[in-house]
């Protein structure tokens, strides 16, 4: 006899543990299936592996530049088995914190494999025989890295995201094929602890969906700190062990590049295979998302989808906010869609990246009068306190109207955006913002002087 839950949820990433913990809080019966530890790509092997290994490369780089600052302390040296047990460290500690928070509101976590046993049911199966149903079915099972066909993802000469975040060495030379936003952060992470990285993107630039003024003062600053970097590349295979050929063709020239390590950073595909999708009456489409609604809602009702399963951007806080949305839908409480062009995003490369709302092509494409201003962190005080001079900040609005976008580059560029991505949302203009008082010295004052330039008033430039 299958137990009866308000709200069963498949996977136990940040769209199933955030739809976990929305619908207890709203007083739901929970039954949350998962087959490892609580927590999913974002936790385990993504947003926040990711980020304490690159917290390892800043302070290398800090320390490196101390003596600028007359502080000496020689030339560090990486030990990675102690970084490595401090990011599990902060995984273990962030994971726990999770399933004591799921346990405080009573949600019942299945361990285990689950699939879909009869989604008209909204019944679960899980791997044991467990069988599970709910009012209301939220399937949240993410994504998985994705490769290149003829390419052999091995973890040991070719590496997906997963591996590079377990890495124990570190390569001497590596190359990564394709300059998104986790190729950037491995580009910058890799090269900061010592590995002579060369960067192949087959678009003509890095960073594809960043603004391109944006996307170049990364390339530049990459290029300056010795990030090998080539776009418009077609890889056409990776051969051999000791040393690995990586072959590529430029500009209808053939390369071959020899390397330690292959980094296959080229994006990622929705965890929908094997888990009873098919013949199941939710809809799902040629690359394998799931279909939903603006109110995260599929084809057969009382099923829901959210997360990397469909196709939004695969985003741990928009798996939080789709969660909402869905449990909202359960609730009847009718959720205002999201709107998925002012998402905020950061990407933690070296300098930072930070942008929410329309780039200024997408803007034009879209039929905007469109404005812009640019301020460069050169200008600024405290950025030139800090050493950390290189990056803008970019306002792209409407004439005589809102703010369209905020696309930042630099230091601290992943917490400035709050600020910027508040007037994306509530549609500030570029007046009300340079209104408001800045602190002095801040980063943040770069935004308020950017949107006062808009008003044709600028104070420094
Ligand atoms: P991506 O889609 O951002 O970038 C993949 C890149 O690989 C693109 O530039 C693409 O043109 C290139 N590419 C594709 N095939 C190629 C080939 N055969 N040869 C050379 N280049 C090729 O995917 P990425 O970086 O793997 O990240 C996946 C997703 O994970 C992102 O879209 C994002 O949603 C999420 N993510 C977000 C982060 C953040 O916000 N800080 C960090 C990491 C991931």
């Amino acid at each position: 006899m299958a137990e009866h839950f308000d709200v069963v949820i498949l996977g136990g990433g940040p769209g199933g543990y955030a739809a976990a913990l929305y619908g207890a809080a709203a007083g739901l019966r929970i039954a949350l299936v998962e087959e490892s530890r609580v927590g999913g790509t974002c936790l385990h092997r993504g947003c926040i592996p990711a980020k304490e290994l690159l917290q390892t490369a800043e302070v290398l780089r800090t320390v490196r530049d101390a003596a600028e600052f007359g502080v000496g302390v020689g030339e560090p040296t990486l030990d990675l088995p102690v970084a490595l047990a401090r990011k599990q460290k902060v995984v273990d500690k962030l994971t726990k914190g999770l399933e004591s928070l799921l346990k405080g509101r009573q949600v019942t976590v299945v361990p285990g494999t689950g699939m879909i046993a009869d989604a008209a049911d909204r019944r679960l199966r899980v791997a044991d025989g467990t069988e599970c149903t709910g009012d209301a079915l939220v399937l949240a099972t993410g994504s998985a890295p994705r490769s290149i066909p003829g390419i052999d993802v091995d973890g040991e000469r070719v590496l997906s995201s997963d591996h590079v975040l377990a890495l124990d060495r570190v390569p001497a030379r590596t190359a990564i094929i394709g300059g998104g936003a986790i190729g950037c952060e491995f580009a910058s992470y890799l090269h900061d602890v010592g590995s002579e990285v060369t960067l192949l993107e087959a678009l003509p630039a890095i960073l594809p969906g960043v603004d391109a003024q944006v996307a170049d003062v990364v390339f530049r600053a990459f290029r300056r700190r010795g990030i090998s970097m080539h776009t418009g590349v077609h890889v056409e295979g990776v051969e051999g062990v000791e040393p690995t050929v990586v072959r590529f063709t430029e500009a209808g020239n053939v390369s071959t590049l020899e390397v330690d390590a292959v980094v296959v950073s080229v994006g990622r595909r929705p965890r929908s295979e094997g888990i009873g999708l098919e013949g199941s009456g939710v809809a799902v489409d040629p690359h394998g998302y799931v279909v939903v609604d603006g109110c995260m809602r599929t084809a057969v009702p009382g099923v829901y989808a959210v997360g990397d399963l469909v196709a939004t951007p695969a985003l741990a806080h928009v798996g939080f906010a789709e969660a909402i949305v869905a449990i909202k839908s359960v609730l009847g409480e009718d959720p205002a869609p999201l709107d998925y062009d002012k998402v905020p995003w950061g990407i933690y490369c070296h300098p930072e990246v930070a942008f929410s709302g329309l780039t200024e092509a997408v803007a034009r494409e879209r039929g905007h009068d469109v404005v812009t201003s640019v301020h460069r962190f050169g200008g600024n005080s405290r950025a030139i306190v800090l050493g950390e001079t290189d990056g803008m900040v970019k306002i792209v609005a409407e004439r005589d109207g809102p703010v369209l976008g905020v696309h930042l580059a630099g230091p601290w560029a992943t917490e400035l955006l709050a600020e910027g991505y508040l007037a994306v949302s509530w549609e500030a203009t570029a007046a009300e913002i340079g209104a408001l008082i800045h602190a002095h010295p801040t980063l943040s004052e770069l935004f308020g002087e950017t949107a006062l330039a808009l008003t044709g008033r600028g104070l420094h430039g």
